[in-house]
């Protein structure tokens, strides 16, 4: 059912990622779109983000409390955002619903595929929606990459390969008691470069690549770690969809920081779409440049829009995160990461750096392959 009032949004985890979340709400707020009906978070927020909250018009009243659950039943928001640790998604998005609530949960959704089927079946039983934080399904350039496949401007579909080398310091994976952990407490987190800070790139090619959702996907994996207590910081995988290969090598212990970039390789063209800054080149069958429109759509500005005219659609309803998902259960299910072996890291600047790296995951992207089929060094 439509709703005419300015929705009321509520904010659980506002420091990390949550700080953009929250600068997006209060945006939002600004126009009279929504309303912030509170934040929540055992860390209080930063003295400039409660200022800006409490600046706005009704803003004295706004609740800032430690407990997401304490929040939850006492608003009893339209809308909830939860941006706060892999592991405790499912019971925050639970309570949001239990509160009435719709939902904009971050990525990757849930830490298992079992968490998923039961929040995908939590939410159709409440009757409400949740979209998820793959902020690149709004973006134009993406969508036109994905319309250019599914038209066939590129020929038959050969294969989609993505690169990703970033550099994180060792502190990245210190930040947080469950930063590169598998389990914590007996609870899968399932947090690695391929599930959480790469997620996007293999959701944005599944995408591009037009994989429905249960459609059947065919996984294999090899993960390593150098500075990760547990997860991956350096992988690849292909995943096989109607004999579709979509390979994803990733580091985040490259020499040097790069934008991820999805080449989408066609029997008569090809494409390359840069998914975090909307950048897409290449060249159709018949030789013409591509280009797109710039820009992308906000991912709470499209729920808000959709929940006030359900004909607009949702940009990532959670349904459309499943074939993702089963990349995040192999994850899952193979455990740690193989420990890389001391000759292939180098020290640069303090942090470790994989010899070759940034090189073998473009390579990996442009053959299809996994490392051990170059062969890496190491592999
Ligand atoms: N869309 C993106 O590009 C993007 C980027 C980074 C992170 N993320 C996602 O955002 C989520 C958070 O990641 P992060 O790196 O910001 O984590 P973080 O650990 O840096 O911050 C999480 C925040 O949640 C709070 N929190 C933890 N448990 C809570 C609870 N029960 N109730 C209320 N608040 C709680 C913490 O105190 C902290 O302020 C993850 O799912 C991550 O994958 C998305």
């Amino acid at each position: 059912m439509a709703i005419d009032e300015p929705l009321r949004v509520a904010l659980i985890g506002v420091h990390g990622y949550g700080q953009v979340h929250l600068d997006g709400l209060l945006r939002l707020a600004g126009t009279g779109a929504v309303r912030v009906a509170g934040l929540a978070d055992p860390r209080p927020p930063a003295p400039e983000s409660l200022a800006r909250v409490r600046a706005l018009p009704g803003g004295a009243d706004v609740p800032v409390l430690a407990d997401a659950a304490e929040l939850l039943e006492r608003v009893r928001p339209d809308v909830t955002i939860v941006s706060t640790p892999i592991h405790t998604h499912l019971p925050l998005a639970r309570l949001a619903l239990a509160a009435g609530s719709h939902l904009l949960l971050e990525k990757p959704p849930t830490a298992s595929m079992a968490q998923f089927r039961e929040l995908s079946a939590e939410v159709a039983g409440a009757g409400k929606v949740c979209q998820v934080g793959f902020q690149s399904f709004g973006s134009r350039a993406l969508a036109h990459a994905a319309r250019l496949v599914a038209d066939g401007a590129l020929g038959p579909l050969r294969g989609v390969g993505v690169h990703g080398a970033w550099v994180r310091e060792r502190a990245y994976f210190a930040r947080a008691a469950w930063a590169g952990r598998m389990e914590l407490d007996g609870v899968p987190v399932t947090d690695g470069a391929l599930t959480n800070a790469f997620a996007h790139a293999t959701a944005s090619a599944l995408r591009v690549a037009g994989v429905p959702a249960g459609a059947d996907v065919g996984v294999e994996l090899q993960r390593y770690r150098v500075a990760s207590p547990e997860g991956d910081d350096t992988a690849s995988v292909r995943l096989t969809v109607g004999g579709i290969p979509i390979v994803v090598a990733v580091t985040l212990c490259a020499a040097e920081h790069r934008m991820p970039v999805i080449v989408v390789h066609g029997e008569r063209g090809r494409l390359e779409l840069e998914y975090t800054t909307d950048t897409l080149t290449g060249r159709t069958a018949d030789g013409a440049e591509v280009g797109a429109p710039p820009g992308r759509e906000v991912l709470l500005d499209n729920l808000v829009a959709h929940l006030h005219d359900p004909a607009v659609p949702l940009l990532c309803p959670l349904a459309d995160c499943e074939p993702f998902m089963h990349l995040l259960e192999a994850v899952r299910r193979d455990g740690p990461a193989r420990a890389m072996p001391p000759a292939a890291v180098e020290e640069i600047d303090g942090r470790p750096v994989v010899v070759g790296v940034d090189d073998l995951v473009r390579r990996c992207a442009e053959d299809l392959t996994l490392f051990a089929e170059l062969p890496a060094p190491w592999s």
